[in-house]
């Protein structure tokens, strides 16, 4: 049998890994799927199945499964590897910081490992805009200072530095760091989107959890940050552009070896009234808040210099935030128990 190329996709069952599945498969790559489903649903990958047509050859197991692994490489012609799987609640990773060093560390040795021994040179990695710490200057740069301050924010560092390390001792690898800044919003067919399990932590879900009933109010956490209403701004950015930043990268990788970081992100900041006000814009429903004290660890303003993504990439945001918070919604009203509602009334 002659094996095509495919990209692996690892976590490619999660929020951004689906949407980034679709846009390959929409622009002409074969994903193949590696999750090990420990915070999302298979039924994300049976809907992009059914948004495009296509077959999506998955494999339910743990990147620190060394044999696992292995096995898919021997079985596909893996051509360059998009690498999500990882745990991303900054809260847990205080409470549990060794289960994150190992899965978020553990998970990115394997697949070097592969690398090595298959002959595979590109990977894109999703790194984070937690990295820059509280950055003294915005709009950040990618050439701005890092320092991490949770042992999520380690991991993403830390990954960074072995992928550094390890692709400088080989000269034909390609790597690509995407530092993204705040993810949100959905597919807009509404047919797949961000499912967080429990109470949500970020901002949007929490606002279509409110919006949709599961929640009786918004709580802002603090409004006396310098900042143009005293609430936390940050840069947020519809999924689909940022799937679609992946695509740009894989393709740029093909042309450069070396290790190339870029921030994807809008370049606008938006505060957390911002985003009430636009959702209520958007969808004509009201978000009840109220102001309580500041959340530990938040930082007043983040927001991206995109310059390089869009000169070197040639790839920049196109979704407002209007947009965003419309197919966050969209996505919501339609599942509102996210993946849980896949018994056919979606
Ligand atoms: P997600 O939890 O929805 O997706 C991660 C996926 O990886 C999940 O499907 C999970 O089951 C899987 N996974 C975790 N550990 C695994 C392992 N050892 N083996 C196999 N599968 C494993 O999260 P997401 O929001 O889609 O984030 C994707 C990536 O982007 C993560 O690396 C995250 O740290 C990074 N990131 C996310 C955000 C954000 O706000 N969502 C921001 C910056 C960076
Ligand atoms: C956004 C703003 C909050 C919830 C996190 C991670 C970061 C990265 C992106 C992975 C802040 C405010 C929030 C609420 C609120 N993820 N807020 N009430 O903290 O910028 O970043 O996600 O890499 O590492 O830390 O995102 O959505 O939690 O908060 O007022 O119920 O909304 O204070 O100003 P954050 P967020």
């Amino acid at each position: 049998m002659t094996k095509e190329s495919q990209i692996l996709v690892t976590g490619g069952a999660g929020y951004i890994g689906s949407h980034t599945v679709l846009e390959l498969i929409q622009q002409g790559y074969s994903p193949v799927v590696v999750d090990d489903l420990s915070n999302s649903s298979k039924e994300s990958l049976i809907r992009v199945e059914e948004l495009t047509g296509a077959k999506i050859p998955f494999y339910e197991i743990d990147i620190a499964d060394s044999k696992g692994l292995a096995s898919i490489f021997s079985s596909h012609s893996i051509d360059g590897i998009i690498h999500f799987a990882a745990f991303k609640a900054v809260g847990e990773s205080v409470e549990k910081p060794l289960a994150y060093y190992r899965n978020n560390i553990g998970g990115l040795f394997s697949l070097l490992d592969c690398m090595d021994t298959y002959g595979v040179t590109q990977f894109v990695f999703s790194s984070s805009c937690t990295v820059y710490g509280d950055a003294d200057d915005v709009p950040i740069p990618e050439s701005a200072s890092v320092s991490a301050v949770n042992p999520y924010g380690q991991t993403k560092l830390m990954s960074e530095i072995i992928l550094r390390d390890v692709a400088q001792s080989r000269p034909n690898w390609s790597v690509s760091n995407l530092r993204y800044f705040n993810p949100v919003g959905a597919h807009p067919s509404g047919r797949i989107g961000e499912d967080p399990s429990g109470i949500p932590n970020n901002l949007m879900p929490y606002i279509t959890q409110v919006a949709v009933g599961t929640r009786p109010f918004l709580r802002v956490f603090g409004d006396t940050y310098p900042t143009h209403d005293g609430t936390g701004v940050r840069d947020y950015i519809h999924v689909v552009d940022l799937a679609k930043g992946h695509i740009a990268a894989l393709s740029y990788q093909k042309t450069v070896q070396g290790v190339h970081t870029f921030n994807l992100g809008t370049g606008r900041g938006s505060s957390v009234l911002d985003v009430v006000k636009a959702f209520e814009r958007a969808t004509g429903k009201t978000i009840p808040y109220e102001i309580v004290d500041a959340r530990a660890g938040d930082i007043a303003e983040a927001f991206a210099d995109t310059s390089k993504a869009s000169e070197v990439l040639g790839w920049s945001a196109e979704f407002g935030l209007e947009e965003m918070c419309r197919d966050a919604w969209n996505w919501q009203s339609k599942n509102p128990h996210g993946y849980e509602d896949s018994s056919g009334t979606v």
